[in-house]
């Protein structure tokens, strides 16, 4: 097979924003307790942060997720053993809440990322998610601010990122808004509450279908900088190809978001209320891909959600990153849902850890890809209705980096790139799409080389990431 890839370095499609490579823990089956955090010796598990800080994540969101519709941040707060043990009504089992609002600061510390958090807007208040703000952002000698201080945390937080609820259209959940109209009227007051503490915090907006968005983006643009979109591609059974379908579905609701965006929200909020005590929105509108991943059925666990993921959902999360590139001008982040044992490419037993095949395009796109995305044209073949490669190209410290994934599972790929020179190439690759890891079994392969001219041969199921200095 053979195929042509046309890099152009001077169409920039824009800046990737470092927060597409963000994480995303909830309080959820084992995602926290018996992930990241160990009951028996109340501390994080270094085992597992080890591993977590090789991705370099530079966002990391939580505590949820549908639990947000019932989490109160005050349980999770002060002495460990003086907080209340909460039933975790949405998911089950008990919380006993030793991991909250302080601990989950001092992970995100350790890994250098960012803290963003989602407030509940169903049994919980505007005036709740405001204290949450002071606690975490206030200076000075009022109550949620001395009480931080009295916890051990002089110094704030610093907190941009808030979500202002989370899948809010959902029925199924314990929400109550549920409607575009009640959540805007809600999410204005809490808005207001929370601005009101810090006016330099950017507000991530509930999306869900295009009537739900245009409404809400209408009415709440001024002071939003983001309208969220839950992404969750899967695999029809017994035909890995369609994992490649539902993606590409997915960066067609991405189109669609941002072509409403240019509609209904200008680049910057000329004219605002002066009674508001914080600016209108200066920034253009982004997607926030606040969870996104990989879901499939037949998963063990709290729900079925420790999904164990092969070579094949490697390639997908491949797929998923080119996307963000090529359309990098309107996505502001990613948070991956989510980053241990549930739907995670890091997976725990009680004492042991596992690095699952897509762990491998996480490292990997985040070590190698520049920050500027670039024009690419790839012509080429197909299996089974979808493009055999996706390609991404990107610019970064001087070196422009090809991300290729070739998603057919047997055809190998003769590509004539469109720029001559010394490449460095780095593989990852399996015996097959359909392996997986397990704990003391890593079937991904990576092989570093060179390359002179400007023919590259991308092995069948394989991701390949071409360097060079321009
Ligand atoms: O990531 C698991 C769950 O998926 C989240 O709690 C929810 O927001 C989504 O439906």
């Amino acid at each position: 097979e053979k195929a042509t890839v046309n890099v152009d370095v001077n169409e920039i499609r824009g800046m990737i924003a470092p927060e597409v490579y963000g994480q995303f823990i909830e309080h959820l089956g084992r995602a926290i307790y018996g992930g990241i955090y160990d009951e028996s010796t109340k501390s994080f598990r270094k085992d597992v942060l080890s591993e977590v800080k090789k991705l370099n994540t530079p966002l990391m969101r939580y505590p949820g997720g549908t639990v947000t519709k019932i989490y109160h941040w005050k349980d999770g707060i002060g002495p460990v053993d003086k907080r209340p043990v909460r039933r975790n009504l949405i998911w089950g089992g008990e919380d006993t809440n030793h991991f909250g609002t302080d601990e989950f600061m001092q992970y995100s510390a350790e890994l250098g990322a960012a803290p963003f958090l989602t407030v509940n807007m169903n049994t919980g208040t505007a005036e709740e998610a405001s204290d949450w703000v002071e606690y975490c952002n206030a200076n000075g000698n009022s109550y949620f601010a001395t009480l931080r201080n009295t916890n051990g945390h002089a110094a704030p937080y610093n907190v941009k990122f808030w979500g202002l609820g989370n899948e809010e259209a959902a029925k199924e959940d314990a929400g109550l808004l549920q409607n575009p109209d009640d959540y805007i009227k809600k999410a204005w007051y809490f808005a207001k509450l929370m601005k009101l503490q810090d006016p330099d915090i950017s507000l991530v907006l509930v999306g869900d279908n295009d009537e739900w968005n245009r409404k809400v983006l209408t009415e709440m643009h001024p002071i939003c900088d983001f309208i969220s979109l839950h992404l969750y591609a899967g695999t029809q059974a017994g035909k890995p190809a369609s994992l490649f379908a539902s993606i590409a579905s997915m960066e067609k609701r991405i189109e669609e978001t941002a072509k409403l965006i240019h509609e209904v929200a200008p680049e910057k909020v000329e004219h605002f209320n002066k009674w508001y005590r914080f600016p209108g929105r200066q920034k253009p509108v982004k997607i926030a891909l606040d969870e996104w991943g990989i879901w499939e059925s037949g998963g063990t666990g709290d729900y079925g959600l420790e999904v164990k993921y092969n070579w094949n959902h490697a390639l997908g999360v491949a797929t998923f990153f080119n996307i963000f590139h090529r359309h990098a001008d309107v996505i502001g982040m990613a948070t991956w849902a989510q980053t241990v044992n549930v739907l995670a490419p890091i997976m725990t037993d009680k004492d042991r850890v596992y690095l699952q095949t897509i762990f491998y395009p996480m490292l990997m796109y985040r070590k190698l890809c520049g920050d500027k995305s670039v024009g690419v044209k790839v012509e080429g073949p197909s299996f089974e209705g979808n493009p055999s490669l996706d390609v991404s190209a990107t610019v970064g410290n001087g070196l422009l980096t090809l991300a290729i994934v070739n998603r057919d599972p047997k055809q190998d790929i003769d590509i004539s790139l469109n720029k001559n020179g010394d490449w460095k190439v780095y593989l990852l690759n399996a015996p097959g799409t359909e392996v997986e890891n397990t704990f003391g079994k890593d079937v991904v392969m990576h092989k570093e080389s060179s390359l002179k001219g400007a023919s590259y041969t991308a092995p069948a199921h394989s991701i390949s990431f071409l360097q060079i200095k321009i």
